[in-house]
């Protein structure tokens, strides 16, 4: 096993009617910016929730923030921050408004040019240098209310970058499963898929001694493939709801990547489908996944195979387990709703490889993937196939 630190200082507060406690974990005399996104939250109850549980409160609204949030949308809110003294935010939303307030929260005390946050890829340390800030978490995927992590896109230059640091932790967040229920069915599709890959991510690389922590990655798997096909269809199912929303975080709170090699090259690649197409996250992730452990198949096999006999109780020979794992894994995100190919979700892609390369090129990223073995030519490769 690798030597790690482990560091979580996030307050999670589960379960359902547990929202009604925001108002016990905010400093009483703070001044705050509620951030949320297109009003999702007006239709479902969490803002009534929300506003009720901070009744007293010096409170100021920002709505709008988008699906893959934009930076000119949250500079927006840096400007009210500043303006209006804020000494908290909280973000009610997904990952989208959750990442977005760790920027605004970054940017606001930022002395330089904000949009280096994102381009250098700054990393905040201390709390003194950020706003502090919660979330009420409305969909479970990403992982972003337990995580230092934010994935930002710039509108100007159609990118998708992320940032992160250890005082990009929220304070706290409440997780109530049933904020669920008024989720689209494309939603739970996409943030079951989402934690699935963010597994695959920290577990398909190649054979080391954390055995404890494959066995927890496999948990989360398993658990995945069990509920996800019928949270979908029963969102108002507490059992489906609350297994799922702590999957979801279990799968990206930093836990299953301690000591352990990670890849994240699959994360890296469907960004650039998002900034391109405006595909939804978890679908890039779909499309090329899976087509990035074909390529990378030598490198990756020992565990494909593992992750074959234990997650789809696969028999055979470890090469045939190995390859049946991609089919099993793709069926599964068939079942889940995704379509694999870069075609069926977009259209005029012939230049996507050589727009991806180019730019992996100009950042200067020369090699991804848990062994820096993912050259150019194999990013090539990958999104090839992917077509
Ligand atoms: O904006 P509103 O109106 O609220 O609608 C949202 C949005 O349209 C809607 N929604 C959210 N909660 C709802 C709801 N609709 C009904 N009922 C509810 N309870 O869902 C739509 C999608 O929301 P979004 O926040 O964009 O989805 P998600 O949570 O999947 O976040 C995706 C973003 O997170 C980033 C992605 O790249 C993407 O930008 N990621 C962040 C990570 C992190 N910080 O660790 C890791 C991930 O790998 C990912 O990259
Ligand atoms: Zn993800």
């Amino acid at each position: 096993m690798l030597n790690f630190e482990l560091y979580n200082p996030v307050k999670l507060v589960f379960g359902k009617g547990e929202i009604e406690k925001v108002s016990t974990l905010i400093p009483k005399e703070s001044k705050i910016l509620v951030a949320y996104g297109g009003g999702s939250i007006f239709k479902n109850g969490i803002y009534d929730q929300v506003k009720k549980a901070l009744e007293g409160f010096n409170v100021v609204e920002f709505g709008g923030i988008e699906a893959n949030p934009y930076f000119e949308t949250l500079m927006k809110a840096v400007e009210i921050i500043r303006e209006q003294k804020i000494d908290f935010i909280l973000a009610v939303g997904g990952g989208s408004v959750i990442d977005g307030v760790k920027f605004i929260s970054a940017a606001a005390k930022f002395e330089g040019d904000p949009i280096d946050i994102l381009h250098k890829r700054i990393i905040f340390k201390e709390g003194a240098d950020v706003v502090p800030f919660g979330t009420v978490l409305t969909l479970p995927a990403t992982g972003s209310e337990m995580n230092s992590g934010s994935v930002v896109s710039i509108k100007a230059t159609q990118e998708k970058r992320d940032f992160g640091g250890s005082a990009m932790f929220p304070k706290f967040s409440i997780c109530d499963p049933t904020v669920i229920a008024s989720l689209p069915k494309r939603q739970l599709q996409n943030g079951v898929i989402d934690a699935y890959v963010h597994v695959l991510e920290q577990y398909l690389t190649y054979p080391h001694e954390g055995f404890l922590q494959d066995r927890i990655a496999e948990s989360i798997l398993q658990t995945l493939v069990e509920i996800g096909p019928k949270v979908v269809e029963n969102p108002t199912d507490y059992a489906l709801a609350s297994n799922f929303m702590w999957s979801c975080t279990m799968a990206l709170n930093g836990l299953i990547q301690k000591g352990v090699p990670s890849d994240w090259a699959t994360h890296m690649i469907g960004h650039e489908l998002t900034a391109m197409y405006n595909i939804d996250h978890a679908r890039t992730l779909a499309i090329i996944g899976p087509n990035l452990y074909r390529v990378l198949f030598e490198t990756k096999k020992e565990k494909l195979a593992q992750y074959g006999k234990r997650v789809f109780q696969l028999t055979g020979t470890d090469e045939e387990i190995a390859r049946e794992a991609i089919g099993a894994t793709v069926a599964f995100y068939h079942t889940m709703g995704m379509k694999t190919k870069i075609s069926e979700n977009a259209s005029n892609i012939e230049n996507t490889a050589d727009f991806i390369v180019n730019r992996f090129e100009e950042r200067g990223w020369k090699a991804l993937g848990e062994r820096q073995n993912i050259s150019l030519e194999k990013l090539r490769e990958i999104v090839e196939l992917s077509y």
